[in-house]
């Protein structure tokens, strides 16, 4: 039998704004979403090198700037920049986003997704 992926929801689109950062946390994980050219990614919110918040971070484009020691995440796939390599690469994870409602959901058991993709609401009208 095949699993289904476990998407989870965090958050609504109405909850994020262009450039904008907002924490969630799913079980143990502090996820932080990140909307950039009206698409939302999810990275792991607590920075590699000393811990720091990152949803209280700034967002630069695709980077994400860690507020203590200015480390910058690519919130597309966590991954580091070669310019602030005291950091190390953090997970990205699959989102979706129900186009009727707006709900974001996101999927922490299969990381490395990174990426926005949209789904059609079936059904609710
Ligand atoms: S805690 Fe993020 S760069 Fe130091």
């Amino acid at each position: 039998m095949v699993e289904t992926p476990k998407f989870q929801k965090v958050a609504n689109k109405s909850d994020l704004r262009e450039g904008g950062l907002l924490g969630v946390q799913i079980d143990s994980n502090r996820i932080v979403l990140a909307m950039v050219e009206d698409k939302i990614y999810a990275m792991n919110a607590v920075c590699s090198h000393k811990g720091a918040p990152l949803e209280e971070g700034t967002l630069l484009g695709y980077d994400l700037k860690c507020p203590w020691h200015f480390a910058l995440f690519d919130v597309r796939n966590g991954k580091v920049s070669a310019k602030t390599v005291w950091a190390k690469d953090l997970e990205s994870y699959p989102v979706q986003v129900d186009q009727t409602t707006g709900d974001i959901l996101i999927n922490v058991s299969s990381s490395g997704g990174g990426s926005a993709d949209s789904v059609k609401a079936s059904g609710t009208k």
